[in-house]
């Protein structure tokens, strides 16, 4: 159990190379579980590789329980890491990569039986304890890296994309097993991934990298609802956020976005702005969800007739594309909702939820890192349809 602090974490891998880790600040309390993710290259691995101490960082400090272990050598440092590249020992049996960590600390053989027990029946690897790590799956591999961790109880859990090679399936329940298991031991845990699930239920925190920099670092819910930048906005959520990029207008002191699809046009009504949004060019972000059916008796959101370009159905939605502004847009409905492609639907906004980016630099417009109050509030215009 410990908390996890990066002071201005900056790292390089040589003189001339540009900084992979930037500035990096995170404070994690103790128990707590943060998911890291941006896209391949961002230095989501070398920071994990930083804080177990497999390289040293170039600046800055990182400290577990508020002491600095920077200059600790990794075996001192008490924190278990699971390899994106699994690294296990070839030579060595399943059963004696599991209990490697435990054996060096010389808990008593019945222990360590029992505890690589317990482990390979969570892991589903019982049949495998025998074999050597090349007589195994790749996902197989996986499974023994993380029972190698599992089996210590360290002060910090670091796993590097540690079901990204399971089969869909085994990755499902491999995560409600992560889930559980951090319920039940509450360590201080770090998790890269690249799924968009894993991303949002597993973690306390969520901290977005882009280029060795952190764009946002919150709450699943914040990271979702209330993006800092365009970057994290696009990076989380699946089917994307949609992107409109379009002119706003003024009209009787409140900001409107016209979205027009070709049959009809409507207003947006996005409350009364800071002076200075007006016929400014934005991107304005609306998440598929947000979209829907108009009902059949009005309700006061504004509605827009639209031609359905094409549909994909997932099972649980199904995603209708249309065309908004020149721009495709899903909306996901239920799937006894769905329309046939080329039929017109009449769609609703809720403007309270639309989120408006600089056009230019991303960056996220109205009050910093939240829906703009009036907007969230609902205290938004009567909307005009034509
Ligand atoms: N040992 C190294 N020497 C020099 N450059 C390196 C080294 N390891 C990583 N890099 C570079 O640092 C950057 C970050 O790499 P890193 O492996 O941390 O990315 P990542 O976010 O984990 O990517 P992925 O999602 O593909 O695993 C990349 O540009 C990579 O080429
Ligand atoms: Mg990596």
């Amino acid at each position: 159990m410990a908390t996890l602090e990066l002071r201005n974490v900056n790292k390089t891998y040589g003189a001339g190379l540009p900084d992979t880790l930037k500035n990096i600040e995170l404070k994690i309390d103790d128990g707590e579980f943060l998911i890291l993710v941006g896209p391949s290259g961002c230095g989501k691995s070398t920071l994990m590789n930083c804080i177990a101490g497999l390289e040293n960082i170039s600046g800055g400090a990182i400290l577990v329980d508020d002491a600095d272990i920077s200059g600790m050598s990794p075996k001192d440092r008490d924190i278990a890491m699971v390899f994106q590249s699994y690294a296990l020992y070839p030579t060595m049996s399943v059963r004696d990569n599991i209990a490697f960590g435990l054996k060096i600390r010389k808990m008593p053989t019945a222990e360590i039986d029992a505890e690589v027990a317990r482990v390979a029946k969570l892991l589903q690897i019982e049949h495998l304890l025998t074999r050597k790590p090349g007589q195994l799956s790749g996902g197989q591999q996986q499974r023994v890296a993380m029972g190698r961790a599992l089996a210590r109880r360290p002060k910090i859990y670091l796993f590097d994309e540690p079901l990204s090679n399971l089969d869909a399936k085994l990755r499902v329940e491999m995560r409600t097993e992560m889930k559980l298991m951090h319920q039940r031991l509450k360590t201080t845990t770090v998790y890269v991934t690249h799924d968009q699930i894993e991303a949002m239920t597993l973690g306390d925190k969520v901290a977005v990298m882009k280029d060795g920099i952190i764009q946002q670092f919150g709450t699943p819910k914040q990271i979702y609802n209330d993006p800092a930048n365009l970057f994290v906005a696009s990076f989380i959520g699946s089917p994307p956020m949609n992107f409109i990029p379009l002119r706003l207008q003024r009209q009787d002191g409140h900001l409107l976005a016209l979205l027009d699809s070709g049959q009809a046009r409507c207003e947006l009504p996005l409350g009364p702005k800071d002076a200075g949004l007006e016929d400014r060019e934005v991107i304005l972000g609306i998440r598929p969800e947000q979209i829907s059916l108009a009902p059949a008796e009005a309700n006061g959101l504004p509605t827009l007739r639209a031609e359905v370009q094409v549909i994909e159905p997932t099972g649980p939605d199904t995603l209708v594309f249309v065309t908004l502004n020149g721009t495709k847009v899903c909306c996901r409905l239920a799937p006894d909702q769905a329309p046939e492609a080329g039929e017109t639907l009449t769609l609703q906004f809720d403007p309270a939820r639309v989120l408006l980016f600089d056009a230019q630099t991303g960056e996220r417009l109205g009050a910093a890192g939240a829906p703009m109050p009036e907007a969230r509030s609902g205290n938004v215009a009567q909307f005009k349809g034509r």
